[in-house]
């Protein structure tokens, strides 16, 4: 019978050559699923991206983390161009930049943070002052470079940045976390806070067995037994795929977790070159193979399945602050 080890290696050794780039532009099919409207209520969408759901009060917002094994596989750009794809779509997005080593949401969003959370411990620094409205309606708020753990925060630390931060909840019906990757205790906080976290990858045996040690941390810490990923930089569709598959045999059998391919995102070098303009890709190159990618990722996201809002934002301040 084969352990854990030996299929693991079996799922990094298999794929060890791209077939080629593929100039063929990501197959944007809307899924013929049962999703969850924003109210919580089951409806099926069948046909078209265009729905629109009945406007509400939300009274909490979905937290989704995004984080990865291997640094450097597209976390950053993937969240801040989902969120100015939902934002595209209606959605009120908040970024949260917890890559608390290297935060980099401002040069890819192209914006300057004076403040970031941590400055909200002085009195006379109010949440207005922290966040940063970024373009296309995307708010956002640095999390600063190395700031401590929050289990090192005082009690009033703690009930202070709570009390400030909670009024994001009315600002955001999608709040994303942008982690730093690997498995440091601060990202693992991060993602065990979150209601719904999305692995990236790319098809690298690195990225790979890197992105298997976060599945396996993350069973073994969160209650809930599901991540949901996305493959960066594939070559074809097929490359893909067989990452996916692999990683969900690998999951579902020695972790007992479900994963959800959100999709994937060509290797696109407009990528680079929006990060060198400092411009997000959706706003220097919408038309783009991995602009369009990622808005399909933005609506499976949105409209491709089964999310619940267990914890929402307060939660997972509370959660992350050590609020029992
Ligand atoms: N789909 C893509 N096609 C081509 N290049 C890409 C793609 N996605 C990302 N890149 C390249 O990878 C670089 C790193 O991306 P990004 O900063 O988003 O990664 P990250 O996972 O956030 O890194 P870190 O772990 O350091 O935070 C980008 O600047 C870009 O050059
Ligand atoms: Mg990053």
């Amino acid at each position: 019978m084969k352990d854990q080890a030996s299929s693991l290696r079996e799922l990094v050794q298999e794929k060890n050559e791209y077939n080629g780039p593929q100039a063929v532009p990501p197959a944007a099919q809307p899924p013929s699923v049962v999703a969850v409207s924003p109210e919580g209520e089951p409806q099926t969408v069948v046909s078209t991206y265009k729905r629109v759901f009945r406007p509400t009060i939300r009274t909490r917002a979905r937290v989704i983390a995004i984080t990865s094994g291997k640094g450097g596989v597209g976390k950053t750009n993937l969240t801040v161009n989902l969120a100015i794809a939902m934002g595209k779509i209606g959605r009120r997005v908040m970024i949260v930049d917890a890559d608390l080593g290297m935060a980099n949401v401002d040069v890819v969003l192209g914006t300057v943070s004076k403040h970031h959370l941590l400055h909200l411990l002085q009195p006379e620094v109010n949440l207005e002052d922290v966040l940063i409205h970024g373009p296309f309606g995307v708010n956002y708020i640095s999390g600063g470079s190395a700031i401590e753990r929050a289990v090192d925060f005082t009690p009033q630390e703690r009930q202070c940045l709570m009390d400030k931060l909670t009024a994001c909840e009315t600002m955001a019906d999608i709040v994303l976390v942008d982690t730093g990757a690997g498995l440091g205790r601060n990202v693992l906080d991060f993602i065990l806070a979150a209601d719904e976290v999305i692995l990236v990858t790319t098809p690298e045996p690195t990225a790979l067995t890197d992105a298997y040690a976060v599945m396996k941390a993350y069973s073994m810490h969160s209650e809930k037994k599901d991540l949901k990923i996305v493959v960066n930089r594939v070559y074809d569709e097929e490359e893909s795929n067989e990452v996916v598959m692999k990683l969900r045999r690998t999951s579902e059998k020695f972790l007992s977790m479900s994963l959800t391919s959100l999709g994937m995102i060509y290797e696109d070098r407009s990528v680079m070159n929006a990060v060198k303009r400092q411009s997000p890709l959706l706003a220097a190159y919408p038309d783009a193979m991995a602009a369009r990618c990622i808005e399909a990722v933005a609506k499976n996201i949105l409209y491709g399945g089964d999310h619940e809002i267990r914890l929402g934002w307060r939660g997972f301040l509370q959660k992350l602050l050590n609020f029992s």
